[in-house]
């Protein structure tokens, strides 16, 4: 185990989905296998009334749930032993005060406190200048630290985020502040920097010389469920394209870091992000699922997209010309999030009589994590030569098993130990704004198209490629568990 000292870690927001969801569970994966040790202690703060009783058993449920181990009534009882609440409204000194007197009573000699902030973002300002205000949170502090994890969205757009980073600035220094985006916790996701920067084949092609085109879809099968006040701020471009897909991005086309710590991979996705432009005007494919505007808390005649499709390009020289189609939406055929690197074809098919797919590097994130090559191979046939895409599969879940860390037990873990790396600095914040706010220029004000559940979005997504002469990948790409293919191996795959 890493050098812990005793935490105490608070969170505002404390019986919100997040926590019970996310938040709990992972601490308490933490806790059963041995990475955070107690003494820490957990003060939770909501509106709701209930008694630092109720608050640990109300995340019974959650930890049974959605935690990655087992629940085991005696483990959960002895984190839980130091779970307190606080009923209270975040604008009132009151509820400083309270936290103020439980502080007293759990902390010891370590003063050490990790804030999460997982309320409503116009509360973010609000609580980080409370803590200040009654000496909770200490600008600058580092022995014992005072850290702060904030949720995103980061703002609502460009000026709102940088005047919250303004008032943040002012009341903590930026290496107190954690950024969060869960995506860059994801196992998978620090699996493909080790992808390209532990292998030396894959670099030279990593260019507009050998890559055709990139591909990033981000899916999922659920609607917006009872977020619909939220979403209606968001839609797909905000939730989804300015944070989660502009990351992936950023790592899959960056520069190597001359190192491995928070500022220099920082430098690098800030490069990307920097030169990123939509490919042409227009090149944005805005969609709605149907029944959207029957969600509860959504406008009837809403104009917000839960789908958007995206063409764009980075303007440097290792990219400069190379499409990158993104997409992401709600209620789509598919969970998935995958990206796609095309390469070019050979540059002459000596095989007439065949159609020759292309090579393609498929990184699968999740649900399944692992990699696909693709290339192509002849059949054993007798006369004309036949050729077939096969694909070389690494298969994480067939080569390490099925209990891999989720992204927010890692990404607590690294606030806990002072960890930046898979946190966002400002500049990449700042620089995703700007690109998005290119982005939302272009549609103001008009209806998206109207798509239907379980589909794969409006079909004008799929003319975006059409129009290229390239088509969305839709290869199976879920591992077939009846014959695991371990990391190394070759499997057919029909259609490629
Ligand atoms: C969140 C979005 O950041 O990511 C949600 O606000 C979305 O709308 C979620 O559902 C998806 O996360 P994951 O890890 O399930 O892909």
């Amino acid at each position: 185990m890493a050098d812990l000292k005793p935490f105490t870690f608070i969170i505002f927001g404390g019986t919100g989905d997040l926590a019970v969801r996310k938040l709990i569970p992972a601490l308490y994966n933490l806790y059963i296998e041995g990475n955070i040790e107690i003494p820490f202690s957990v003060i939770g703060i909501s509106r709701k009334p209930m008694t630092h009783q109720q608050y640990a058993d109300f995340f019974v449920e959650g930890v049974k749930k959605f935690s990655r181990n087992k629940y085991e009534e005696e483990v959960y009882k002895k984190m839980a032993a130091s779970f307190y609440y606080i009923s209270g409204d975040l604008q009132q000194d009151n509820t400083y005060h309270n936290l103020i007197d439980i502080l007293n009573k759990v902390e010891g000699e370590e003063k050490n406190r990790l804030f999460y902030l997982a309320t409503t973002p116009e509360f973010f300002p609000v609580v980080v200048e409370n803590l200040t205000k009654h000496g909770i949170l200490l600008k600058g502090a580092v022995k014992p630290w005072h850290r702060i994890i904030i949720e995103k969205p980061f703002g609502s757009d460009l000026e709102s985020a940088r005047l919250l980073n303004q008032r943040l600035e002012r009341l903590v220094d930026d290496f107190q502040m954690y950024r969060i985006d869960h995506y860059l916790g994801k196992e998978a996701v620090q699996n493909f920097l080790v992808l390209r920067f532990a292998n030396g084949i894959f670099e030279p092609l990593w260019n507009n010389k050998h890559v055709d085109h990139i591909q990033i879809t981000v899916s999922e099968t659920v609607g917006v469920g009872n977020r619909g006040r939220y979403y209606e701020h968001a839609g797909a471009a905000k939730d989804m394209l300015q944070n989660h897909i502009l990351q992936l991005l950023s790592l899959i086309a960056m520069e190597p870091p001359v190192d491995f710590d928070a500022a220099s991979i920082a430098a690098e996705k800030v490069k990307v992000i920097r030169a990123l432009r939509l490919f042409s005007e227009n090149a944005i494919v805005r969609g709605q699922y149907q029944g959207y505007t029957a969600e509860k808390e959504v406008a009837p005649a809403s104009t917000v997209e839960t789908f958007i499709a995206a063409k764009l390009e980075i303007h440097n020289w290792r990219w400069a010309g190379i499409p990158i189609y993104v997409r992401t939406g709600k209620y789509l055929k598919e969970k998935k999030t995958e990206i796609v690197i095309q390469f070019k074809n050979t540059p002459y098919n000596l095989y007439k009589n065949n159609n020759i797919g292309p090579n393609r590097l498929v990184i699968a994130i999740d649900p399944k994590t692992g990699f696909d090559l693709q290339f192509n191979v002849k059949e054993p046939v007798r006369g004309d030569v036949k050729i077939r895409g096969v694909k070389m599969n690494f298969c994480h879940e067939c080569e390490f098993g099925d209990n891999t860390p989720e992204a927010y037990e890692r990404l607590l873990l690294d606030a806990i130990l002072g960890d930046a790396t898979l946190f966002t600095s400002w500049k990449e914040v700042e620089y995703s704004w700007m690109l998005a706010e290119s982005i939302f220029a272009q549609y103001e004000g008009q209806m998206p198209h109207i798509y239907e559940k379980g589909s794969w979005g409006p079909e004008e997504a799929d003319e975006l490629l059409k129009q290229d002469e390239r088509n969305w990948y839709y290869g199976d790409l879920r591992r077939n568990n009846a014959n695991p293919c371990g990391n190394g191996c070759i499997q057919k795959q029909a259609g490629i």
